[in-house]
Order: C-alpha cells, then structure tokens, then sequence
C-alpha cells in the first residue's frame, strides 16, 4: 500500500498542477475527554502576508503517559473532504523509538517533529507544545520533498491513549 502510494505520488508529481504556496486556512483541536487533556490553546495566526503560523498547547492530566496511538488521516477535498492516499495508525511509543519502522509515518512526523517538545521516546510526562510552526516549513516539505498536487487538504490526527480516543486535531490548508 505504501510502495502503491509512494508510485501515485510520482506520477501525480509530473503532472502540471503541482502547487507551489501553502496556505493554512483553519486549524481545530478538539479535546473529546476534557479529564484527561486539554487545549490550552490552538491557534492560527497571520503575523502578515507571508507569515503564518500554527501553535497548540495541549495538557495533559493523567501522567505519565504510555500508552499512545497515532491515526493520521490525509484528506483532500473534491466535493466535501475524502481520505486521499494517506491513512495511517501507529503505536507513538513504538513509533518514537524507531521513526524507520514507518516511512509513511515518519514523513508525516518531520512537519511537526522540530516545532514541538514531542521529540523523545514515552512515557509523556508533560504538557505537548507544538510552537509557531509556520507555512513556509510546511511548504518546503509539501513541495520540495513530495510534490501534492493543488488543491485544499484536511491533516487530521486522533490521539487515542490506552486505547480511547481522547483528541482530535485538524489542519486546513490551501495548496495553490
Ligand atoms: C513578516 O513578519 C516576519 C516576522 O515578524 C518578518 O520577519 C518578515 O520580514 C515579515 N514580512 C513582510 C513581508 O513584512
Ligand atoms: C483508515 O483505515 C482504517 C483501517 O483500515 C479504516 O477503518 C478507516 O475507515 C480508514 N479511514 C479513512 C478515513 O479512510
Ligand atoms: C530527535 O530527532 C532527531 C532527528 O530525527 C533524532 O536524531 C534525535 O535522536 C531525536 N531525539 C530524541 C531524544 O528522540
């Protein structure tokens, strides 16, 4: 499925319509169990026209933490937002251990990976902070690394620990 997406991308990459600007344009958390963690805050922020940011605080009640699953969903919108190549559900704890183990996963990661405190293997022990991730690193992996093409994509993430979903996040942006 991987090696089949990875083919899809390629070939979707020599098409014309390859964008070349990232724009964020909503960013949601929600938090589906309020005991366990919470949004301290979950910010879009223009500072002008060509700098744009996302920021999360989410903190934890219940640690530590060991116990954490990873979905990722990428969506692409055609008439409403569908899954678009991406679906993909990891153990976190494995996961940060050996980022090797899924590829998939580990491009997906890099986006977020330098921004955030998230950078060490469990327990989580600590409230998670992704600060002022901007456009312009999103747009240098989107189309630098892997071409997608233009168009308005949903990230979407469930955190689910010892296996209840406890938050939902979920990145808007415009690929043009
Ligand atoms: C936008 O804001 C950033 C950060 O304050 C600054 O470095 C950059 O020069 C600004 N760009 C423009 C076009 O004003
Ligand atoms: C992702 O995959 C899982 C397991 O294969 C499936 O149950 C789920 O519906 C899929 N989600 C999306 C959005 O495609
Ligand atoms: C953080 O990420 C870098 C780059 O992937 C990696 O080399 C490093 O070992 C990581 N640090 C920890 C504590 O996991």
């Amino acid at each position: 499925m991987y090696a089949f997406s990875i083919r899809l991308l390629m070939m979707l990459s020599v098409l014309k319509l390859i964008s070349s600007r990232t724009e964020f344009t909503n960013f949601k958390c929600h938090s589906l169990d309020t005991d366990f963690s919470e949004f301290e805050y979950c910010t879009l922020k223009a500072v002008n026209r060509s700098y744009k940011y996302i920021s999360t605080k989410i903190i934890l009640h219940k640690v530590p933490i060991t116990k954490v699953k990873v979905k990722f969903g990428l969506y692409k919108k055609f008439s409403g937002y569908r899954p678009f190549l991406y679906n993909i559900s990891v153990d976190a704890c494995q996961f940060l251990k050996n980022q090797k183990t899924n590829p998939a996963m580990s491009y997906f990661y890099e986006f977020f990976r330098s921004a955030s405190n998230m950078n060490h293997t469990c327990p989580f022990d600590h409230d998670i902070i992704v600060d002022k991730l901007s456009t312009e690193f999103f747009n240098h992996r989107i189309t630098k690394i892997l071409s997608f093409p233009e168009g308005d994509y949903m990230f979407e993430w469930h955190w689910i620990a010892y296996d209840i979903t406890r938050a939902i996040v979920k990145l808007y942006l415009t690929l043009s």
